[in-house]
Order: structure tokens, then C-alpha cells, then sequence
């Protein structure tokens, strides 16, 4: 289970990836935002670096800003050790992901609900991880868009014929009712925002039972 850091409060960003690490995340997103790419604007990489020294968890930063490319090697110097591109933002996708790598973090391409698997077919090989947006991006809080559980089955498929390590993560209205079907059609990766911090039982209980449905149903969930 990988939370999305949206809906936390910002007041204090350090304590609340202290208490996420406790409440037993696998890795940390950063939803990165530039008024550009999508109509809001949030982290920049001093905000993600002050918060670096609070967790061993690793960090995500989903880039949802305009050529990506430019600002990559500020968020590797943050503390991230996973860059998430949208396939929509870089001109050069396969250029981008190869010099995520090249800075020493792992690359990762992500896909708006109406771009379809075929644009990064050929870069699948590149990827360590495929973020298959469940919501257009730049809020939370959304509706999930089931009609994206068939464009992670595909992928799911390219990849398993492929032969090759790449996960593929969801993110975008994930929560009890709806993280069944995304597991289920082959998403390994589950990001939940509000679901997380609107479980009045606590963080450590909804990433519990979230990681619990998610694996009842899709067999293996991070
Ligand atoms: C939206 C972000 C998501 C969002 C998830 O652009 O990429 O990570 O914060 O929040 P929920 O789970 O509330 O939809």
C-alpha cells in the first residue's frame, strides 16, 4: 500500500511520514504538481527534502508537471528513489525514463484515464513500475473510473508475455470499494489517499484492511 501524502496535514509533513512508516507503508508518494500540467500546484523538492531524514520508507514523486525531464535530478536529490513520468508530459519519453535511470532512481511512467496502453508499449522495458491513473489527476477525493481495469489488464498481459519486472500501480478513488477490482485485473501497486486518513479506526488499521482485500483478490498487493 502506497499512500498519497494529499490529504495529510501539511503543517507537519515530517511527523505525518513518521507516523505512515508506522502504520506500516511500503513506499511514500509525493503528488507533484505544477499548475500547468494539472490545474493545481503542490510539493517542491526542498518540501519532500525536509521531510527525507523522518522514514526509511522509500519515497515516489509522481511528476504531474510539464517536461518532467527538467526538474528530474532536483527530486533524486530530495530523496526519491522512484520518479514517476506521465507518458503526456516529456517529448522524449524513452530519453526521460533512460536518464531517471541514469541519475540512479527508478523510472516510471504514468497514463491520464484517456491515454491508451499502446503509448508506452515500447518503453516497457525501461520501466520499473506503469501508473495506470484510476482519475483524471490533480485532486483527491475523486470518483474511481473502473472503465481503466481493462487498460490494466493489457498491460498486465504485455507484461507477463514479456517476461519483464514491472509493476504496475493504481492511484485515484482507491479504497474498500474498489480496491478489489482493481487488484483483480492485475494492478500490484495501490495508492489511497482519503481512504487512508478517513478511517476513523486510524492509518495503521485501513492500510491493514485495504492490503488484506487487495491481496484476497489479486493475489500479491504492495
Ligand atoms: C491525484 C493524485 C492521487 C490522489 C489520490 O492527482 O495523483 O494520488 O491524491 O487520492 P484519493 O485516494 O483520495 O483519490
Amino acid at each position: 500500500m502506497v499512500p498519497s501524502v494529499l490529504p495529510a496535514d501539511f503543517s507537519r509533513l515530517g511527523e505525518e511520514c513518521a507516523a505512515l512508516a508506522d502504520a506500516g507503508v511500503d513506499r511514500i508518494q509525493w503528488d507533484v504538481m505544477d499548475g500547468r500540467f494539472v490545474p493545481n500546484l503542490t510539493f517542491g523538492p526542498d518540501v519532500i527534502a525536509a521531510c527525507r531524514d523522518r522514514t526509511d520508507v522509500p519515497f515516489e514523486a509522481h511528476l504531474m508537471v510539464e517536461a518532467p525531464e527538467e526538474l528530474a535530478h532536483l527530486y533524486v536529490e530530495a530523496g526519491c528513489q522512484m520518479l514517476i513520468v506521465h507518458a503526456e508530459s516529456t517529448k522524449h519519453l524513452h530519453r526521460t525514463l533512460g536518464s531517471i535511470r541514469d541519475l540512479g532512481a527508478q523510472p516510471a511512467v504514468a497514463l491520464n484515464p484517456s491515454t491508451p496502453p499502446e503509448s508506452v508499449r515500447y518503453v516497457l522495458e525501461l520501466c520499473d513500475m506503469v501508473l495506470v491513473m484510476t482519475v483524471n489527476p490533480g485532486f483527491g477525493g475523486q470518483a474511481y473510473i473502473s472503465e481503466m481495469e481493462p487498460k490494466v489488464a493489457t498491460l498486465r498481459r504485455w507484461i507477463t508475455d514479456a517476461g519483464l519486472n514491472c509493476d504496475i500501480e493504481v492511484d485515484g478513488g482507491i479504497g474498500p470499494a474498489t480496491i478489489s477490482g482493481a487488484a483483480a485485473s492485475g494492478a500490484n501497486v495501490l495508492v489511497a489517499g482519503s481512504a487512508l486518513y478517513k478511517d476513523p479506526e486510524g492509518l495503521a488499521h485501513a492500510v491493514t484492511e485495504l492490503r488484506g482485500q487487495a491481496t484476497t483478490a489479486g493475489g500479491q498487493a504492495g
